[in-house]
């Protein structure tokens, strides 16, 4: 069989995603699925929508609830009798050629397993965080590490990502910001295009390559008061706008997989969402390939009072959509049930089961069983030494330097004295973030090893847990402070402080790290802050006045190393905030495209009666799209056509004023002046990085079409006349205001 890749421009710009598309004409129709499927009984076709968690190679850290218990015995008997589709979350080849022997000799009908795997940002050997890596603004970087993340994926015996996490999230709350591409659509997208690209390459039998699957379908990130789990409310404008444009921008570039979400959406819970798994999914997006549910996600329509029992459950997931179960097993109970007294219709059967047999088939599982279960790869293409430097460069790439009063930073190779103070500065345990329990922790890379492999002489002060005094901690903190020339202050959350189920009431540095920095900063010397972080937080105090703030969120195996080249210059800090760091964790959800409002509040002048707090005006402390360089860049002679129809070029320069060599960020902004509905006060709709040695300056050019002026109206897409503000920046709030008129 062939398979044609199906080319798209998704995106301005033509970033196309040549992905084997799933979603498209060119996945011709299989004969050896119809063959199949002929074959199957009811509980053989319920079997191939049955997934769980591996518990013949399993992981063995509780990472979901109420993880099975079964054992590796039973778990290979359901294999054989044929109750399994696909297991998740077990790693290495041996466990993964017993898994599939059992299916390929076992069953009547000798239907390989598919793995799956929770590969968010790299397997043993781990990347920064999605939303640090966000702040790279780097598509070719976010595909790269998606490209190595599969290369190690499949030498472990993985053939399907359960990423890329497409959530666009604005409540910094929320704990699973961690895993997605912060506040911004626009960016989120281009970079969920570049990840699903990387994990599936062109053609998805590359024994390589992993399928991927957006997720969580949909509007997960927009749940009320950033508490996990919880309901969302939101308009229809911003539902298509803004959390469904990804998973929208995915779909139309192959994606071969979706996750549905957990919330509702509006009162109906996303995992029975018919008008969103099909009307929207199958009619409208014309969508082919399969939708996994999340873990249990069909039996929790139960709890969120949707479903009566779980044979509701089953059949409404299923007829909404959801064509596999995570882990509840509801559709080996329920689905042959359900057939056989028409109340799930065959066809509706047939077509999930399809979906799933033709994942199977385009991973080259009927080809061969063992494809990517391979002793030799897990030898070779584990944490290899192509990896480990790319991890480092990433996370050197992610690390945002939001202020550098002094041009303290970067350090002199002979910095002198240098005290390293803080929970974090010898930590290993907290340094991939979340989803760490892939990775191979002995190979991260400590805050104080990175200082130690550059032969730094230091010392070294732990000064509090992270959540607790030590006693005669901050003492021992004080006097290294004393005697040194510079300190390095390694303060904020532990990895378990964001991630699934970890929102927090207050973004803040715990109040024992707080009395740490206060101390600490009273001694009077210079104070960098290493920032560790799965979220934007609320900085104050000792932490916000340090003259030096690098937000280095989790950098993933080789986070000491890539703070230690950004700290002495090896590396020039780049990235720019794909999250708005608030003035106060009330702020929440804050996020820079936020609507005017009758009352905006002015920045100068009368306050009183404006969309603002007591305590501070409705902006950020530091905002999306903002970070710092060791150069400094100028943007020049933008130039902004007065007319549109039907596209504009926008073209600007960018020069290096400083003295070092460095990348810079430049951002495009609108906005809608005047619309049938409220807009965003800015949008961004492109960005491009660019390398610039000192003195050089390069002219950059966007191109503006009408579809990147559309919004949501009453019923469809709009695109209304009218003046437009545009900016060429490198923050969403810097650059000089132009304007153009929309014919
Ligand atoms: C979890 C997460 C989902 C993950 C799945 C399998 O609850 O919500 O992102 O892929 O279960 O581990």
């Amino acid at each position: 069989m062939t398979f044609t890749t199906d080319r798209r421009s998704l995106l301005k710009g033509g970033a196309t995603l040549a992905g084997l598309s799933l979603a498209g004409p060119g996945f011709a129709q299989s004969d050896r699925v119809a063959s199949l499927l002929a074959k199957m009984t009811p509980a053989e076709k319920a079997g191939q929508l049955s997934c769980f968690s591996d518990q013949i190679r399993p992981i063995g850290v509780p990472f979901n609830p109420n993880l099975p218990t079964g054992g590796a015995t039973a778990q290979l008997e359901r294999v054989r009798t044929g109750a399994i589709g696909m297991l998740f979350n077990g790693v290495g080849y041996a466990g993964a050629r017993k898994a599939q022997q059992a299916a390929v000799e076992g069953t009547r009908l000798k239907i390989p397993l598919i793995f799956a795997g929770d590969v968010i940002h790299g397997l043993r050997t781990a990347y920064p965080l999605p939303i640090a890596e966000a702040c790279a603004f780097d598509t070719d970087l976010a595909e790269r590490t998606a490209r190595a993340a599969a290369l190690e994926s499949t030498a472990l015996g993985i053939h399907w990502t359960f990423a890329p996490m497409v959530d666009v999230a604005r409540d910094q709350r929320w704990g699973r910001v961690a895993e997605g591409s912060g506040e911004d659509p626009y960016l989120g997208t281009r970079l969920a295009v570049a990840r699903v690209h990387g994990f599936q390459g062109n053609d998805l039998r590359d024994p390589t390559r992993v399928a991927a699957c957006a997720k969580h379908f949909a509007a997960y990130g927009a749940v009320s008061g950033g508490m996990d789990y919880n309901a969302t409310e939101i308009s229809p404008a911003t539902l298509r706008e803004v959390h469904l444009a990804p998973f929208q921008a995915c779909v139309d570039g192959g994606v071969a997989t979706l996750m549905s979400a957990f919330n509702d959406i509006d009162g109906v819970p996303a995992s029975g969402n018919h008008w969103l798994m099909s009307d929207l999914l199958r009619g409208e997006w014309r969508f082919k390939g399969m939708v996994v549910g999340d873990y249990t996600a069909d039996e929790e329509l139960i709890a969120h009072g949707f479903a009566a029992d779980g044979r509701d459950a089953a059949k409404k997931a299923f007829m909404a959509g959801m064509d596999m179960a995570m882990q509840s097993d509801l559709y080996n109970r329920w689905l042959p049930d359900l057939v056989e007294k028409g109340e799930v219709p065959v066809a509706r059967l047939d077509e999930a089961v399809t979906r799933v047999l033709r994942l199977k088939e385009a991973v080259g599982l009927f080809d061969n069983p063992y494809r990517s279960v391979s002793q030799r790869a897990e030898r070779t293409s584990v944490s290899t030494k192509s990896m480990l430097a790319l991890s480092r460069e990433a996370g050197a790439r992610s690390i945002v330097l939001l202020k550098n009063d002094g041009n303290l930073l970067p350090l002199k190779d002979n910095p002198g004295r240098v005290a390293l103070i803080g929970p974090f500065g010898e930590d290993r345990a907290n340094v991939v973030g979340t989803w760490a329990f892939m990775s191979d922790a002995a190979l991260n890379v400590s805050i104080a090893q990175g200082l130690r492999n550059r032969k730094l002489a230091f010392t070294s002060v732990k000064g509090s847990e992270v959540e607790a005094p030590i006693p005669g901690g901050i003492e021992a903190a004080v006097a290294a402070a004393r005697a040194a020339d510079v300190v390095l202050l390694a303060i904020g959350e532990t990895q378990d402080m964001s991630g699934e189920a970890q929102s927090r009431t207050e973004i803040v540095v715990p109040a024992a790290q707080m009395a740490l920095a206060e101390a600490v900063a009273a001694v009077g010397k210079p104070v960098v802050v290493l920032l560790r972080h799965g979220r934007a937080l609320a900085l104050s105090g000792a932490v916000k006045a340090a003259p030096a703030i690098l937000a280095t969120w989790f950098l993933g195996s080789e986070s000491g190393n890539s703070i230690a080249d950004v700290l002495f210059g090896d590396v020039n800090p780049s990235a720019k905030l794909s999250a708005s760091f608030p003035h106060a964790s009330g702020q929440q959800p804050y996020f820079y495209n936020h609507k005017s409002t009758g009352r905006p509040a002015p920045d100068q002048g009368d306050q009183a009666y404006k969309a603002r707090y007591r305590e501070t005006k409705n902006e950020a402390l530091y905002p999306f799209g903002h970070g710092l360089s060791y150069t400094s860049f100028t943007i020049g002679d933008v130039a902004v056509p007065a007319t549109m129809t039907d596209r504009i070029e926008i073209s600007a320069t960018v020069t290096n004023t400083g003295t070092r060599r460095g990348d810079e960020v430049v951002q495009l902004y609108i906005r809608d002046r005047v619309a049938s509905r409220t807009r965003p006060v800015r949008e961004l709709k492109g960005f491009e990085r660019v390398t610039l040695a000192p003195g050089a300056t390069k002219t950059l050019r966007f191109t503006l079409n009408r579809t990147d002026l559309r919004f949501w109206g009453d019923r469809d897409w709009v695109v209304e006349p009218g003046e437009f503000d545009v900016w060429v920046a490198t923050s969403s709030t810097g650059g000089e205001r132009k304007t153009f008129t929309l014919a």
